[in-house]
């Protein structure tokens, strides 16, 4: 059993949303999924960071979601900006089972248990600078904190890894409630997507205040999920 990380499949099979805005790298990324996870065991479980599918309501995304359910292993999915079919929990699993859609599960001030020891915690964050955020913004960032600290809690003594779809810590940004969250319940790792292309050159990926972080948006790894606990 091995835990994995995946961000921004950007899945349009409902849809027809073409891919190359995010340019010729992403050629053929929908085959290149289903091969990297081609070699995942049923046992294994892949935590999807946001911007999931390209379809606007739960219908429209409802091929996306039968291409992700027939992936190898468990998925917890969370949200991404560009996640528009986004519905409340109780609804997105009823449209799941009515569909016949399996082992997928959906992160939201909660958390998962993975092995003994160890809590799949997470939300989709938020980008927010207190020069230059609205209060718009700062309200956004205030609830997704709630959400965090919800599935922090959710995680007792477990050791945390976090899943955003939003990266903390960006170039020479930083969200300092989220990291001040990540000190005060001893978070291991975090994993965020969101960051396509050139942008990718100014993501940190390293150790930063005991908590390491990676990106793993699909295209900085090469659409291939990547490990994080085996
Ligand atoms: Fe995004
Ligand atoms: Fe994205």
């Amino acid at each position: 059993m091995a835990l994995y990380a995946i961000g921004d499949l950007h899945l349009s099979l409902g849809t027809n949303k073409p891919m190359d805005i995010f340019g010729p790298k992403w050629e053929n990324h929908t085959e290149r999924l289903r091969a990297a996870f081609s070699r995942l065991e049923p046992e294994d479980i892949t935590v999807l960071c946001g911007d999931l599918s390209w379809g606007m309501d739960l219908e429209e995304a409802k091929e996306d979601f039968r291409f992700i359910g027939g992936l190898p292993g468990k998925k917890i999915i969370l949200k991404g900006n560009h996640d528009y079919w986004w519905s409340t929990v109780t609804k997105t699993m009823a449209f799941f089972a009515k569909n016949g859609i399996t082992d997928i599960n959906i992160l939201n001030n909660n958390c998962y248990f993975y092995g003994g020891d160890a809590a799949v915690c997470g939300t989709r964050g938020w980008f927010y600078e207190e020069e230059t955020g609205s209060d718009h913004d700062r309200r956004i960032l205030d609830r997704e904190l709630l959400r965090l600290e919800s599935s922090l809690k959710a995680a007792g003594d477990k050791a945390k890894y976090v899943f955003l779809h939003y990266p903390p810590k960006y170039g020479a940004y930083v969200c300092a409630e989220i990291l001040d969250l990540f000190l005060k319940y001893g978070v291991r790792m975090c994993c965020a997507g969101h960051i396509h292309g050139k942008s990718l050159q100014n993501v940190f990926e390293g150790l930063f205040r005991g908590v390491e972080y990676r990106m793993v948006s699909a295209d900085h790894i090469d659409f291939t999920p990547l490990k994080i606990l085996a």
